[in-house]
């Protein structure tokens, strides 16, 4: 009985990704067993069967069962709502919806997406400009936010310069067009001198980072990426608090020290009810000119984290001189990419699998769309 409770407990932290809502509080997950060898059964009812976030529900509600000691297999039942349970979860999704004080200014369906390692160096910074200029040239609307305060690296590799305005009390980002979409940084590095900078500390940082978020104007954004600093709990759990709905991609290289480092990040993040969505594999090895692949950092470490994890391996990006070179021009490389390159590939399959843009949403975001519409006043 007690582990049927734990469970109920620990699911109820698993969020509705639309809503913003536990999924235990608005009423979709039904039965609940745990036998004694702790096989579990849980039931979830979707609004829709064909809901496009069905995917991401079954992930978070397995990451999460499995996540407790006394769960060591689950079965999961995927079922559809009937009308007066959608009627009853919309009543309770507008309620929710009410009393959660927007924080920010970016929309709870907007995936925001945090790109960490633990350890420093693995190529955070280049994968999150990367996948911001892949995100864009698919006609996006990219913010971006460059969370590394001391070692800030984002406008020089976007290719981003000037002064960060403030208009209306909030400050404006910086903006640069790529083909059909665009990217709005801030970063450090367009408010202060490096010198300056570096004098922060501790809660601070935190502060700056708070601030970054809160008093800055990041609406009409489809995607919202933050580089982080390496070994990053305190700014994680800062993040996390301001922005729920936010996912980690951890950016590992293929040696088992990058490995197990990235693996204690990922746990911190549990621990901090984060989400990890994927593994990014960087500097997996160089592609000599006779066609040869040469592993210069050991082989196989983002396999084995995303497998250790149960997350799927989103990409791995081989050693490439463009990599450096277009961070140093502010060209990042994917502008020279061909449509099947690492970073396009990569932004293809969050848009597609990881973290749909919020349009491409469905099932209860449109269904509390027509419920309002059709209860608002003429
Ligand atoms: N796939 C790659 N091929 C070649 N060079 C790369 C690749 N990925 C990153 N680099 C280079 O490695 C260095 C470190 O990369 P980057 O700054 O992106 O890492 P980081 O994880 O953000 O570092 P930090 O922890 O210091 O913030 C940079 O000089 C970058 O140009
Ligand atoms: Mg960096």
């Amino acid at each position: 009985m007690q582990a049927v409770q734990h469970l109920r407990d620990r699911l109820s932290q698993v969020l509705d990704p639309e809503l913003g809502a536990s999924i235990v509080e608005l009423g979709m997950v039904g039965d609940i067993t745990v036998d004694d060898e702790g096989h579990a059964t849980v039931s979830v009812a979707l609004t829709t069967s064909g809901c496009p976030l069905r995917a991401q529900i079954e992930r978070d509600v397995r990451e999460a069962a499995l996540s407790l000691d006394e769960v060591t297999s689950l079965e999961l039942v995927m079922g559809v709502m009937d009308a007066p349970s959608k009627a009853a979860l919309m009543q309770r999704a507008r309620t929710f919806a009410q009393a959660r004080a927007p924080l920010t200014s970016i929309p709870f369906q907007t995936p925001v997406l945090m790109i960490a390692s633990g350890k420093g160096g693995v190529g955070k910074s280049s994968v999150t400009a990367n996948l911001a200029v892949a995100l864009a040239r698919e006609g996006h609307r990219v913010g971006v936010l460059d969370a590394d305060i001391w070692g800030f690296s984002l406008s020089r590799l976007l290719g981003i310069e000037g002064e960060v305005k403030a208009h209306g009390g909030k400050m404006r980002p910086l903006e640069r067009a790529f083909d059909g979409g665009r990217i709005k940084l801030l970063s450090m590095g367009l408010l202060a001198d490096e010198d300056q900078a570096l004098l922060w500390r501790g809660l601070i940082v935190q502060k700056a980072v708070a601030q970054f978020i809160e008093d800055a104007d990041w609406s009409d954004i489809d995607y919202f990426l933050i580089d982080t600093p390496p070994g990053t709990g305190d700014i994680a759990m800062t993040l996390a608090r301001l922005l729920p709905q936010m996912g980690q991609i951890l950016v590992t290289t293929p040696a088992r020290a990058a490995q197990r480092v990235a693996a204690r990040s990922a746990d911190f993040a549990r621990k901090s009810n984060i989400r990890v969505l994927g593994v990014v594999e960087n500097m997996s090895g160089l592609l000599c000119t006779c066609g040869e692949r040469h592993s210069l950092f050991g082989e196989g470490g983002g396999r084995e984290l995303s497998e250790q994890l149960g997350v799927p391996l989103l990409a791995e990006i081989m050693l490439s001189p463009s990599i450096g070179a277009g961070g140093d021009s502010g060209e990042p490389a994917v502008l020279c990419e061909t449509s099947d390159g690492p970073f396009s590939a990569l932004a293809k399959r969050i848009l597609t699998d990881i973290a749909p843009p919020s349009g491409a949403q469905g099932c209860t975001a449109r269904m509390l769309d027509a419920l309002e519409r059709s209860v608002a006043p003429n």
